[in-house]
């Protein structure tokens, strides 16, 4: 079978296609015919050699992809709950590689993917959807909190503003002017440009900050910590920038919470939540664009912008 790899660590002309044996899957895995992989930020850092927290996992030759969604080929003799010919989206274990035409995946790890969706959609959805998920749980999002959502056009941040809504919240969303529309489509009830000069009088009383955003910035980080109310949760994806002490002073002055996402909840059971709020339309992918597997450079070298509305997807084999 023909998957994506990387023999040496560098930009995206690094990753190869290579022809590598078909794995098998153990009895606790499903194996699964891979249509579609999405393309997140954690490729291109794994692609360049990592940061401070994945270095020491990263030994070559590796394979890329976090995330995908296929159909199941084969099942472990301890599987249950799926069957031969089910389409699955999901996670396998971390650097396993999605960029593949199969991948052996823990069953735990998937679920039925959303039947009102093409594998391209599935297959953009585990790994952001997740983090989303968990953040804005980690965030104890409810009803009629007021809840920005930094980066709110990107892969995470354009679902997040969904699930929020889906929640019942008053979602901010931050995002470049030329996404304002967009995420008021999504559903968002304001919409700010974190490059306004005047970012930090626009914000105002916010119970739960979810930064999703690529770009580590600690001023970013110290306005919104000040927009948030007393006891307000400050959630971040940005696990490799730790919180400073001057942020977590400003957080301890209003008894407010910052957390990292991780993620801490069942994953089939977050995917299958998730699905049907894509079946029930009250949650949409929005996919700006599909690579074959052949132009993975140029999908790398277009997210590595940080200017990606949505997420951009690697198909791995045509649809019928
Ligand atoms: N994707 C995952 O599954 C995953 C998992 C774990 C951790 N993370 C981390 O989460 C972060 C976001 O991931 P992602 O997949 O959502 O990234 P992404 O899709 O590449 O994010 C792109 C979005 O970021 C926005 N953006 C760019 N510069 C910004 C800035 N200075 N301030 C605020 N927003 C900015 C852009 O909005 P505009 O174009 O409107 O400016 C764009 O829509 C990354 O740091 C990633 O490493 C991601």
């Amino acid at each position: 079978m023909k998957a994506i790899r990387i023999n040496a660590f560098g930009g995206p002309e690094v990753m190869q296609i290579e022809e590598v044996a078909t794995p098998v899957p153990q009895p606790d895995e499903i194996l699964v015919k891979m249509y579609a992989s999405g393309v997140n930020p954690a490729d291109y850092v794994v692609r360049q050699g990592g940061n401070e927290i994945l270095k020491p996992f990263l030994k070559l030759p590796l394979g890329l992809g976090l995330d995908g969604a296929g159909e199941i080929v084969e099942t472990g003799v301890d599987v249950t709950g799926f069957k031969k010919g089910d389409k699955v989206y999901g996670i396998p274990n971390f650097l396993s590689g999605t960029y593949a035409e199969f991948i052996a995946a823990k069953a735990s790890q998937f679920a039925l993917m959303p039947n009102n969706v093409s594998f391209n959609e599935a297959g953009a959805i585990p790994s952001c959807a997740l983090m989303a998920w968990n953040g804005l749980d980690l965030g104890k999002v409810g009803a009629a909190h007021r809840v920005l959502i930094h980066g709110a056009a990107g892969g995470i941040g354009s679902l997040a503003v969904q699930f929020a809504k889906a929640k019942g919240a008053y979602v901010i969303g931050t995002a470049s002017a030329q996404n304002f529309e967009f995420l008021k489509q999504l559903g968002a009830d304001e919409v700010f440009d974190y490059k306004d000069e005047n970012f930090a009088d626009l914000l105002r009383h916010i119970d739960v900050v979810f930064d999703a955003s690529p770009v580590f910035n600690a001023n970013a980080r110290m306005i919104m910590a000040r927009a948030l109310n007393d006891s307000g949760r400050f959630v971040s994806v940005q696990l490799p920038y730790p919180f400073g002490e001057e942020f977590l002073a400003i957080l301890a002055e209003k008894h407010a919470e910052a957390k990292m996402v991780r993620r801490e909840l069942d994953v089939a059971q977050s995917l299958t939540e998730i699905a049907k709020l894509i079946e029930q339309g009250k949650v949409s992918v929005v996919i700006s664009k599909v690579y074959p597997m052949e132009k993975a450079a140029e999908a790398h070298t277009e997210l590595e912008t940080k200017h990606v509305r949505g997420k951009i997807v690697l198909e791995i084999r045509k649809e019928s």
